[in-house]
């Protein structure tokens, strides 16, 4: 039911904060224990590489967790596009774990990558929302994304609760590799701060609303950019914005702009830079700056650490490695509100179903 909202998908937004902290309570103790299956944990330890399959913003968020698990567990990870596996069939060697992200459990491009997997006798996880569903039945091992149902064909709580399960168990398996780094990384506190920051910038949707407005209700194509993690957070956000409110959008690695897309960019063009990393954000800007003397209207997200006084939407801090958590919500709104705006079923977009189970 979705009481008194307009659409399931802004009460899916709104929902986030008590994800985050239900995920941190369930999975995190205080000490800085995780309770993650200690059988799942020994598997990967011992993976030599791990495969990531997922479809649509699944996939978006194994391209997030890629950079989690390699940085906190040290172990060698790549993101697979369900529908392509069978066909971009990586090397694989001695060892491979496979982690399957599917927020319905029902996808039939994963379910037919797992298919494979299991013939080859090889363990899997599947991080699902929906227990029992057919990739967590067939999979080794579950790990519950307790999100509640996702009914908006757009997914958005799936998406942040996806990253947050990754991020937990990135740590679980880098505690157990004893890695620094994963010792040090005090998730349980961040999802706090990530609660929260999400709450605030939910609190400033009207705000989002007159960007939609401003920006994209009237475009038919916008961009957005970002470097390294904020890349994979621009093609979620584009993702967001094309199905639900027909805007052509392009997500796009800000340094490869200026070899051949700039060439789209005219008046009004609307380009939106992602900035939440202290490396990559000045090269972000100047790439940025390259899309404004073409014309292009600029919105930046930005992390508050980087900000600037003519940055338009500032987000709070949190660790680098768990941005994307808090720079998608935005993006999130601007794609319901343009939606909205344009007067279109924002939970039921055309040509498209909430789960695929075709291949
Ligand atoms: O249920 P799944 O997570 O396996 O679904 C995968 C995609 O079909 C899904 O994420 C799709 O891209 C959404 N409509 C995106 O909002």
């Amino acid at each position: 039911d979705k009481g008194t909202y307009p659409y399931y998908m802004l009460k899916e937004i709104d929902e986030q904060p008590n994800v985050m902290r239900k995920l941190a309570q369930m999975y995190l103790q205080e000490s800085g224990k995780t309770n993650v299956e200690p059988e799942l944990v020994a598997a990967i330890k011992e993976a030599d590489r791990i495969h990531i399959v997922g479809a649509g913003t699944s996939y978006h968020a194994g391209l997030v967790g890629r950079k989690l698990f390699e940085k906190l567990t040290h172990t060698p990870t790549e993101v697979h596009v369900a529908s392509e596996f069978a066909y971009e069939k990586p090397l694989l060697g001695e060892k491979p774990f496979f982690i399957f992200l599917s927020q319905s459990g029902e996808t039939a491009d994963s379910r037919e990558v797992l298919v494979n997997v299991n013939a080859e006798n090889y363990k899997s996880l599947t991080i699902t929302n929906v227990q029992n569903s057919t990739l967590s039945r067939e999979a080794t091992f579950t790990m519950l994304l307790n999100a509640g149902p996702e009914i908006s064909v757009a997914s958005t709580k799936a998406y942040t609760a996806q990253i947050a399960v990754e991020a937990i168990l990135a740590k679980a398996v880098g505690m157990a590799k004893e890695q620094v780094i994963a010792e040090e990384f005090d998730l349980r506190q961040q999802l706090g701060l990530v609660a929260t920051g999400m709450q605030a910038i939910i609190d400033e949707k009207e705000e989002i609303e007159d960007l939609a407005k401003e920006y994209f209700v009237d475009a038919s194509r916008a961009f957005y950019i970002g470097r390294g993690i904020d890349h994979t957070v621009s093609l979620e956000a584009a993702l967001k914005l094309k199905e639900i409110s027909y805007v052509q959008a392009e997500g796009f690695a800000a340094g490869e702009l200026k070899h051949g897309t700039i060439a789209l960019i005219e008046e009004g063009t609307p380009v939106v830079g992602i900035i939440t990393q202290d490396n990559t954000a000045s090269l972000t800007r100047s790439n940025l700056q390259e899309t404004l003397s073409r014309g292009a209207k600029i919105i930046t997200i930005v992390r508050q650490a980087l900000a600037k006084d003519d940055d338009t939407i500032v987000i709070p801090d949190v660790d680098e490695m768990i941005t994307p958590l808090l720079s998608v919500i935005p993006a999130q709104l601007l794609a319901y509100y343009t939606s909205l705006n344009k007067g279109l079923d924002v939970d039921r977009p055309r040509n498209l179903a909430k789960s695929v189970t075709v291949e």
